[in-house]
């Protein structure tokens, strides 16, 4: 499995988006499309970039009745995205549904992985809210082992969390992990952040970049510094 850096193209039109992809020439950046993107612009938004010769991480993260969850996912699959994602929370059995869901009839199907807790929820509405009377770590491990035995490729998580994801759940087992500044680069809203050098040292099979480089002055040359860091 290649490493990789996946532009995070959270763009409110296909317009912006490609203009901003169109500064890039040389190179054709895996890209992640959001649901901001995705609902604004329907299924046209990833034809157009994938006919662009993108490869895309459809970022949707589905939860649902298995039944749904499996219908969606075969939609999904027709649209020819290379990555797509639900959440863990759905259950094993919603897991499995979906990647049947996935699987086309020549066998072929796109990367399926977790989310397990969004960065979002703290430990403390965890345990006050849901109700789940574990650390957050733990549940992290929970979940993303329920999406190994479910036979996903692996979890979206922070590059801190990748390291004890693959103690837990084995070296194959994929992480993709948001949260990624340069060291001398503005944090923004994010908490948990650390370098693309760093996730690399930590695990990281791909880290999702936004801002960093869809805000940069020059985001070719941005992504070609993650790719140094992170790839090479
Ligand atoms: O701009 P920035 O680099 O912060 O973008 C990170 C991307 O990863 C955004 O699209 C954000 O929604 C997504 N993401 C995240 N943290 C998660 C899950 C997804 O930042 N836990």
């Amino acid at each position: 499995m290649g490493k990789d850096v996946i532009i995070a193209c959270d763009f409110s039109s296909a317009q912006a988006t490609f203009d901003f992809l169109d500064k890039f020439n040389e190179e054709k950046p895996f890209v992640k499309i959001g649901m901001e993107l995705y609902y604004a612009e329907g299924p046209s938004i990833v034809k157009e970039i994938k006919k662009r010769g993108h490869k895309i991480f459809l970022d949707l993260k589905l939860h649902d009745i298995p039944n749904t969850v499996k219908k969606s996912m075969a939609v999904l699959s027709k649209i020819d995205v290379d990555m797509t994602n639900l959440h863990a929370a759905g259950t094993i059995d919603m897991m499995k549904a979906a990647l049947e869901g996935l699987t086309r009839e020549d066998g072929t199907r796109p990367l399926l992985i977790a989310v397990t807790q969004l960065t979002s929820t703290s430990e403390e509405r965890m345990q006050n809210e849901l109700l789940i009377n574990a650390s957050i770590n733990d549940t992290i491990i929970k979940y993303a082992n329920n999406a190994k035995e479910a036979g996903l490729d692996g979890v979206v998580c922070s590059p801190l969390e990748a390291g004890m994801v693959k103690d837990s759940c084995g070296k194959a087992f994929m992480t993709v992990t948001p949260g990624v500044r340069f060291a001398d680069g503005d944090i923004g809203d994010q908490v948990r952040v650390t370098t693309p050098a760093k996730a690399k040292e930590i695990g990281s099979d791909y880290i999702v970049v936004g801002r960093p480089i869809t805000a940069a002055e020059d985001p070719v040359a941005a992504y070609r510094r993650c790719v140094a860091e992170f790839v090479d």
